[in-house]
């Protein structure tokens, strides 16, 4: 081999080492990982295969020979009497495969080797001494010689007995997975979400977290469970001869071992346990990240013994990873249809969970300045089961010099109109409305929807196909609309276009409060339209009116007085009101309220029955708007009572007492600050 081969070689496996060493520390000892467990798997293998073709490059310090984790200096030091062993990882099923052949080479048979099956929980891994049946002590694994002394923590686990059931041995070492349930994991997060504390990342950090409290009371709080699947120092006695026999020791000691446990037959048997296991995953109630393989016999486990932190007779197979590491190429901007502009993560292609993921959702621009998001940073993809693709945060101690930082763009990508970004929201939006390709099914359903033109027949679906066919764009195209090119639509036929033009053309005579909502002007809804309508009396004084006059609306503050300028300045939405009263659209005016600030002041209104412009809540806000009282009730002290259909014992009652009752347009005039009578 060249020199220059060999010292490239060596770089990259110090540089391995560092990174490993950093990582281990972040995971073991700060209980706060940088990287998901698949990219610290990656790192390790590649320094074992370079470590392997480069054996004058092995150290005693290297993170391959060592379980790894310093204890931390708050609890003691507990010496484990047997080393606490680590697993070697099987990926691909001719992983296992190539496993299994290397057991039945070592073990010198041909025969199939009987294995023992089980989950591999994510979780952390204890140690729980008993002497004379008698808990005395757990620790944590440490670096696997030396770990930190959790007796008081793990105590406070109610399926870890105290005092082992029947004979036990003079002393044991059980060594098990203590892990949080995935419900106590959720119950935790939305405990930490309203106190507006840190979200734990995962089962296994939030465990971690709690087995490291330094005041058992917390713990015990945790609800954290264990499985057992080992033991270590075993003092008198006679130990079993199968793994499944000491599991079955372990239940008759009242130890919980976990029930999906099987023995297997060969490398066949592995594989079925293993893929039958990956797919009822979802329905555990703890995560596991694959499963453990081990030689059944525990005379053949001896015979096979270990290399290094690991032993040669048991291996973890392991699930595809549900979170990987990549590259944030780009962010894009999508517009929805109400204009909401969302951004999405362009990624590097990556594998995840066992599919490749391209993209990711980043919901909002607060998000990506939470995240901290640069194009060009390494960032944390998650994906769990079929929900889209997360992208949880970026690893801002690997951004590269030239990241550049993601900005809202100033124009809609797919019409031009300018995005605006209220203060305090987190959506940003296209102000384009009907002009906007995006936005045009969703204000085309609102135009035609019940409460605005309600043109009956216009739904959804058909609108859909207009608007794909080319056929309409915005509402002025609904009143061209003839009767042939109708009727040869999808679902629809001579008598139902006949239909919707008769509904469309009903809808010309409506309220000048319908238009307004119909026209779907941000922030402007039915009770706004009615409240405008009934300060500016005409459309013509509404549409000549400044900002400032807009302003002296009752209810309408600088935002709405703002979409509202925005609105009637673009010019396509002028042109699209033109041609809508070109058609005919039209609607009975008044003159402008003198006053409406107050102008209902000390009158007291009853509102019953259903209105056919507004909800009651509408009209009862709007009238509130302008002074007057809402009663629940008729009674002399009543001024008027505003009667829509199916009205019953209130109009009895009004009627009774002589008080006044207003229909609709009775309702109007109120609105525009007038008393009318009777
Ligand atoms: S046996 C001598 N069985 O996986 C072998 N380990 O990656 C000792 N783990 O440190 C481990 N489930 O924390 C074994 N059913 C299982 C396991 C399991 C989870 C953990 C354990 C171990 C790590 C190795």
């Amino acid at each position: 081999m060249s020199t220059a081969a060999a010292r490239a070689a060596a770089a990259r496996v110090a540089g391995l080492r560092e990174q490993l060493a950093r990582h281990d520390h972040r995971y073991y000892v700060l209980d706060d990982p940088e990287v998901p467990d698949s990219e610290y798997d990656r790192l390790m293998r590649e320094l074992r295969e370079l470590e392997a073709a480069h054996p004058e490059l092995l150290s005693a310090d290297s993170p391959t020979q060592r379980v790894s984790g310093a204890p931390n200096a708050e609890f003691d030091e507990v010496r484990h009497g047997v080393p606490m062993l680590s697993l070697d990882n099987a990926f691909a099923d001719t992983d296992v495969v190539e496993f299994d052949r290397r057991v039945r080479e070592r073990l010198g048979t041909e025969a199939e080797v009987e294995y023992c099956a089980e989950p591999k929980l994510d979780g952390l891994a204890v140690s729980v001494r008993y002497e004379r049946g008698v808990y005395v002590r757990a620790a944590t694994r440490g670096d696997g010689t030396v770990g930190e002394d959790v007796s008081a923590n793990v105590r406070t686990i109610r399926a870890i007995p105290l005092r082992l059931t029947g004979a036990a041995p003079e002393a044991i070492e059980i060594r098990g997975e203590v892990y949080m349930p995935f419900a106590a994991f959720r119950r935790l997060n939305t405990e930490a979400a309203a106190a507006g504390e840190k979200l734990f990342v995962n089962p296994r950090n939030a465990a971690a977290g709690a087995l490291r409290q330094l005041d058992p009371a917390v713990t015990a709080k945790r609800s954290l469970a264990v499985y057992f699947y080992a033991s270590g120092e075993w003092r008198g006695g006679a130990e079993p001869d199968t793994q499944q026999e000491l599991l079955a020791q372990f239940n008759a000691w009242g130890l919980r071992t976990n029930p999906e446990t099987r023995v297997v037959a060969g490398v066949a048997g592995c594989l079925e346990y293993y893929h039958s296991l990956a797919a009822r995953r979802e329905t555990l109630k703890y995560q596991i990240d694959g499963v453990v393989y081990k030689v059944n016999r525990r005379a053949d486990q001896e015979a096979l013994g270990q290399v290094s932190r690991a032993p040669r007779w048991a291996v973890a197979h392991k699930f595809p990873a549900d979170e990987a590491l990549t590259t944030l190429r780009d962010v894009e901007f999508q517009v929805g249809r109400t204009g909401v502009l969302t951004p999405v993560a362009r990624l590097e292609p990556v594998m995840v969970g066992g599919a490749t993921v391209t993209n990711a959702t980043l919901h909002n621009m607060d998000e990506i300045e939470r995240k901290d998001l640069r194009i060009g940073d390494t960032v944390v993809i998650r994906r769990a089961g079929d929900v889209i693709p997360e992208l949880v945060r970026s690893l801002p101690e690997r951004r590269p010099p030239g990241a550049r930082s993601i900005e809202l763009p100033a124009a809609c990508p797919v019409c031009g109109s300018a995005v605006v970004r209220e203060e305090g929201e987190a959506a940003a939006r296209c102000s384009g409305g009907f002009v906007c390709a995006a936005q045009r099914k969703e204000a085309l359903r609102h135009f035609a929807s019940r409460r605005a033109l309600d043109i009956e027949g216009m739904g959804e679906k058909l609108i859909d196909q207009l608007v794909e066919r080319a056929m309409i764009a915005t509402p002025a195209d609904l009143y061209d609309l003839k009767l042939e090119p109708l009727a040869a639509l999808d679902r629809m036929g001579e008598k139902s276009a006949a239909n919707v033009l008769a509904a469309l053309e009903r809808s010309k005579r409506t309220t000048l409060p319908r238009f307004l909502h119909a026209l779907g002007i941000r922030d402007v809804g039915e009770a706004t339209a009615a409240a405008l309508a009934a300060h500016f009396g005409t459309f013509a004084a509404l549409r000549a009116a400044s900002p400032g006059q807009i302003l002296e609306v009752q209810d309408v503050g600088p935002v709405i007085a703002a979409h509202l300028h925005a609105f009637f300045a673009a010019p396509a939405n002028w042109e699209i009101i033109e041609r809508l009263l070109a058609a005919g659209l039209n609607w009975p005016e008044g003159p402008p309220a003198v006053r409406a600030v107050g102008a209902l002041d000390g009158v007291t209104v009853v509102l019953t029955g259903t209105l056919a412009s507004m909800t009651r809540e509408q009209a009862g806000a709007a009238l509130q708007a302008l002074g007057a009282k809402l009663g629940a009730s008729v009674s002399k002290r009543t001024d008027y009572v505003v009667a829509g259909a199916e009205a019953g014992s209130k109009l009895k009652r009004a009627v009774e007492l002589g008080i006044p009752v207003l229909d609709e347009s009775g309702l109007e005039q109120l609105l525009r600050g007038e008393r009318p009578a009777a």
